[in-house]
């Protein structure tokens, strides 16, 4: 297998920067086909710290095409923000390194307001968004009135297409009593950012084909995690897209053969951001531990991130959906201090036992975590490169994840730095 396809097989926040910036350093390609600018990929090469949302994680390694798949949605502003802060940083980004996917459908401000709008009114029950206008965005593309980036070099029939989108919107509006919108101010703040986004728009299909027919390493690179998937995840409490690792051919245009080795990034624990059932959540003193010393903080909003243990009913269901190949165990290293540590193998609620997540949010947030506990290793994981060489309860560990779930670890991280990876198995062959 040539390519990879990396996901996220928790709730986002895996750790799946430095796994994505060392297989993107053995890439031709890397593709983003999901999300937006939701996600928060933070990369640390030569001590230098990157902070990505939209772009691809190979934008940062010269000689890589980085392509923003079908599947994204585009906020044209931020994508331009972001090229100029990586261009401050010393990254060269240009129509040679950068493909931007003219079918991409584009978050307009409207889609912002009406994402933190929606939140407020939904008060305690609100989803936990990141105000982002990511799920406004993909709303009006299924509902086939969204503008695309191939849009912006047609300055002429913007108008009727923004219109023909508003008309759903200020009905909404009207109904509230709020103020409606004109067409007017859209246009010419699109017509204005055209030049800066049209050089990048070009179809990305036809470049992952000649990719393909050329014998290039594409790597997928997906944004959150399966359990926030908007069929498969914890829903509603769920991102818009699709997450799982068949959207990656979905969402830039390539066979669904054409996704390789599917790569779960997985947590030795599980943290989640925003509302939302979380069977295994710690609020006491391990909690709080493993929030510390995970440095648990989102990337992209700064949200504390709740923490608790690893979740292997969960994850088992995540690998099936996925058709996840093989994990890449993060992390391990947050747990050194613990004596004791539990693992999730499945649930009770209402007299009755699952092995997996039922569907209903009802059952979702009633079950009950059944719970198999392990002595931890009480020693450092700092530095540990050889499976060998881990402590005896940490093998054990990773020894029984890998039953439960179905999947051997391919890689292990023993900490943030790139050195600190035991690799198992090479996804790449
Ligand atoms: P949205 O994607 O902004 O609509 O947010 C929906 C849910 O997904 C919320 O619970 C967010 O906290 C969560 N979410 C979105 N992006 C990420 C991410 O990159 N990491 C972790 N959680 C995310």
């Amino acid at each position: 297998m040539t390519n990879i396809t990396i996901i996220g097989s928790q709730w986002g926040d895996e750790g799946k920067g430095k796994i994505v910036d060392w297989l993107a350093s053995r890439a031709d390609a890397v593709v983003r086909f999901q999300g937006g600018h939701n996600a928060g990929h933070t990369l640390v090469i030569d001590g230098k710290v990157y902070k990505l949302h939209l772009l691809p994680s190979g934008i940062v390694r010269p000689g890589k095409l980085s392509i923003i798949g079908n599947g994204v949605v585009i906020d044209p502003w931020a994508l331009v923000a972001e090229i100029a802060t990586l261009r401050g940083q010393g990254v060269e980004i240009t129509p040679d390194n950068l493909l931007v996917s003219e079918n991409a459908p584009m978050i307009l401000p409207l889609h912002g307001a009406i994402d933190r709008a929606m939140e407020a009114a939904r008060g305690a029950q609100k989803i936990g968004t990141t105000g982002r206008g990511i799920g406004p965005a993909y709303e009006d593309k299924i509902g086939r009135r969204v503008l695309r980036i191939c849009d912006l070099a047609h300055p002429d029939t913007l108008k009727s297409k923004i219109e023909n989108m508003l008309m759903h919107h200020n009905a909404i509006l009207k109904g509230l009593g709020a103020p409606t919108l004109a067409a007017e101010e859209f246009v010419a703040s699109l017509k204005e950012i055209a030049p800066q986004i049209l050089p990048f728009a070009g179809s990305c299909w036809q470049a992952l084909d000649q990719a393909k027919s050329s014998g290039k390493k594409i790597l997928f690179e997906g944004a959150q995690g399966v359990m926030l998937d908007v069929d498969h995840g914890t829903y509603p409490f769920v991102t818009s897209s699709n997450t799982i690792a068949a959207q990656a051919a979905i969402g830039s245009g390539v066979g669904a053969d054409q996704i390789g080795y599917v790569l779960g990034i997985t947590k030795a624990y599980t943290t989640r951001v925003g509302s939302g059932p979380f069977p295994t959540e710690l609020t006491d003193a391990i909690g709080e531990t493993l929030g510390q010393r995970g440095h648990e903080f989102g990337t992209t909003t700064g949200r504390k991130r709740r923490c608790g243990w690893f979740d292997a009913a969960q994850v088992r269901q995540v690998v099936k959906v996925s058709g996840i190949h093989g994990i890449a165990l993060t992390k391990l290293d947050v747990m050194d201090t613990l004596q004791e540590i539990k693992i999730c193998i499945g649930y009770e609620c209402r007299g009755k036992k699952y092995d997996y997540l039922p569907a209903s949010a009802d059952l979702q947030a009633e079950v009950k975590p059944i719970y198999e506990a392990m002595p931890g290793w009480q020693s450092s994981l700092q530095g540990v490169r050889k499976f060998a060489d881990l402590p005896e309860n940490a093998l054990k560990y990773v020894r029984r994840l890998e039953t439960l779930i179905g999947v051997p670890a391919a890689v292990i991280s023993t900490s943030p730095e790139r050195e600190d990876t035991i690799l198992v198995k090479d996804p790449f062959q």
